[in-house]
């Protein structure tokens, strides 16, 4: 029954798109009222989770980043050489809370445009192929990678242009900057020593009780993903719908009449 109603409530939503507008039911806001935006910014990740193509939006609950090279070719601590993770996805990125936005103001480009928000747990699954020496003993290792961020918080700082298109002005991100950090990222390679169990445990024993060394080592190279991740949620959306139908009027008894 509850399934019932909300495919109801979906196929309602789905009517009522036009063109490139933004669903009744997001709620809009006036320029600059962060607390609004805060707000819809939620509704929009809490009852939307398999986003919404007709304005851009792509699924956030399982974030597909197969393209791009993820520590491909990176020296991980003192004894890997090679480190490949392929079929990437991630997960938990509906779980989403934003927690704070500055800049969504009538000329956004006049300052920085910054996102805060909170994930309990983004999950990063993987296959991994690593090659490497290990002491004296050269060895190849492949299996299932599995990161859990805990309690990841970010800050995103987006610098944004002003494209005009049909006497209507589109956001166009040239620079997204991400800061983030989290209480504990759990890390687990399967079968990195393939015929000895125990010393796969004790490998990945050592990676999670260093994971703050491990983090600064890779962060770079983190920071590079997230921003692609983050990037592409945004960038979609902006080229649809244009920045003034993302928000209210201007009340007209603000203009001058002449
Ligand atoms: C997202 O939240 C739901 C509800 O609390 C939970 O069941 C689910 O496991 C969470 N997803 C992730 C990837 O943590
Ligand atoms: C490990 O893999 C590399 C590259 O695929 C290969 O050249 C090498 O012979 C392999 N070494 C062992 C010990 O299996």
């Amino acid at each position: 029954m509850r399934d019932t109603g909300i495919v109801l409530v979906l196929l309602q939503i789905i009517g009522s798109l036009q063109g490139q507008m933004l669903p009744k039911e997001i709620k809009k806001c006036h320029f600059g009222d962060s607390k609004c935006i805060v707000n819809s910014m939620n509704s929009v990740i809490k009852y939307f989770p398999k986003g919404i193509p007709a304005i851009g939006l792509k699924p956030i609950d399982v974030v597909d980043i197969r393209n791009s090279k993820f520590w491909n070719d990176e020296m991980v601590g003192a004894f890997w050489l090679k480190f490949d993770l392929f079929n990437q996805v991630n997960y938990g990125f509906e779980n989403t809370t934003i927690t704070k936005v500055s800049g969504f103001d009538e000329n956004p480009t006049s300052s920085l445009i910054e996102i805060h928000g909170r994930i309990p747990s983004l999950i990063h699954k993987g296959d991994y192929f690593s090659t490497g020496r290990v002491w004296i003993v050269q060895m190849n290792s492949t299996g299932e990678s599995l990161s859990d961020f805990q309690n990841f918080r970010f800050v995103l700082k987006l610098k944004v242009i002003m494209e005009y298109r049909n006497n209507k002005r589109y956001l166009k991100i040239y620079e997204l900057t991400p800061f983030v950090t989290m209480d504990r990222w759990v890390f687990w390679l399967d079968n990195f020593f393939e015929s000895n169990t125990d010393l796969t445990i004790a490998i990945n024993q050592v990676f999670n009780l260093h994971w703050v060394e491990f983090w600064n080592e890779l962060e770079p190279k983190n920071l590079k993903i997230f921003s692609g991740v983050f990037l592409s949620v945004f960038e979609d959306i902006f080229k649809k719908v244009s920045y003034d139908d993302m928000f209210l009027p201007i009340s007209k008894e603000f203009e001058v009449n002449d």
